[in-house]
């Protein structure tokens, strides 16, 4: 048929191709297990990095017909960039640490990957490549960037005047500490001798100031000469101190990341924020915790017309957007599926994670009969539930 889907690798026909053959190609930065690799990982038993992508199958699409979706519209907008029918996209990237570890261009291959396929990108403040760098891939996609209070503000004030030509910061609000790795721990994961991160560090090189517990990469992973992330956060931070001190110290908006309560979502209304992102840190930091598609279930109605809302963590398929989207979420960010793309084959890799993604997107769209990301409602979503019965949300 004409319309069948276009071929965009001869081996990559799906994320979970992409995870398979990007993780095969990954570097060992670490010693011990192989089958253990820093990204795939998440903490403790895991419960929640399974369950992340486990919740988008709980959900069905329902589907109407007879709808006219020949011409398809997947814009939409985020960080008040409006555009047309060339992104942005309801996908983009979420912040994740050292792209160098993937493949050696890092950073500014996912950059271009994203500027290319026009969609927007977070940048971690871990990242292996200045943000200067990174930002001046970009061809009008959205930017934001992402901070941790660090304990000494000078260095997260240093990075936040930094970062003024991005539109948002992303603040972490679920490291106070680092969750349990017991991948990191058994293989004793340090950043390689030849690796920086230059927009955590004025001059390049750490600090040593890992003096408790809250360390990013504490002590267990880190010797005090190595350069590592060994700036403290501040895990004392509070909603009356910390956000009146980042609105003092910005113009960007205002996002958090980590928010997974319907409690938060109102004190982050409360408190004029620009955004929120549903995350559970793709399950590295609090195992246990419920999957984003089921607290996004929870928050949605809550942010809905008062703050922007995002999700992360689990989506490897079109459809797990279209869900999202059905759920509330304005925007879904994906962060393991572009560290899979690039360690497959750098900016092309990533690229076809997009196109895999978008191509999937639009296809799920056009038969539940949607032309529109507006048109994509809960009403197109049915829920099993344990006893097997198809329930209406
Ligand atoms: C992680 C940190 C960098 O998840 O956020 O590895």
């Amino acid at each position: 048929m004409a319309n069948r889907a276009e071929t965009l690798d001869e081996n990559i026909f799906t994320i979970a191709d992409l995870k398979r053959e990007g993780s095969a190609k990954m570097i060992k930065a670490h010693r011990g297990r192989s089958e253990e690799k820093y990204y795939n990982e998440g903490a403790m038993e895991m419960e929640s990095l399974l369950d992340n992508e486990q919740a988008y199958r709980r959900y069905k699409i329902r589907p109407r017909i007879l709808v006219d979706v020949d011409r398809l519209d997947m814009s939409t907008d985020i960080f008040g960039v409006k555009s047309s029918n060339t992104g942005p996209f309801p996908l983009g990237f979420s912040p994740s640490a050292m792209h160098k570890l993937a493949h050696p261009e890092g950073e500014v291959a996912t950059s271009k990957a994203a500027a290319s396929q026009g969609i927007c990108m977070g940048l971690s403040s871990y990242s292996t490549t200045s943000l200067e760098d990174v930002a001046a891939q970009g061809e009008g996609n959205p930017y934001f960037v992402q901070i941790c209070v660090l304990k000494d503000r000078r260095t997260t004030l240093q990075l936040l005047k930094r970062a003024e030509r991005y539109k948002a910061v992303f603040v972490s609000v679920d490291v106070p500490v680092l969750g349990r790795r017991l991948n990191e721990m058994r293989n004793n994961f340090v950043l390689p001798e030849e690796m920086e991160f230059p927009n955590i560090l004025s001059n390049g090189k750490a600090e040593f100031s890992g003096d408790n517990e809250a360390t990013a990469y504490g002590e267990r992973h880190s010797k005090p000469s190595r350069n590592c992330m060994l700036t403290a956060v501040d895990a004392s931070l509070k909603w009356d101190t910390a956000i009146p001190w980042l609105k003092a110290n910005t113009k960007m908006q205002i996002w958090l990341k980590g928010v997974n309560t319907a409690e938060d979502v109102a004190l982050a209304i409360q408190h004029e924020l620009d955004g929120i992102v549903i995350s559970n840190h793709g399950g590295r930091q609090l195992d246990g915790i419920p999957a984003t598609l089921d607290t996004l279930r929870e928050c949605a109605p809550i942010a809905r017309g008062r703050i922007s809302i995002a999700v992360d963590g689990g989506i490897r398929q079109g459809s797990d957007i279209f869900k999202a989207l059905a759920l509330g979420a304005q925007h879904c960010f994906v962060g393991r599926v572009p560290i899979w793309g690039l360690a497959y084959k750098g900016q092309e890799g990533v690229e076809l994670g997009i196109k895999i993604l978008m191509q999937e997107l639009a296809i799920t769209m056009r038969l539940a009969g949607c032309a529109r990301i507006e048109d994509i409602t809960s009403a197109h979503l049915a829920v099993l539930t344990r006893d097997g019965i198809l329930a209406k949300l």
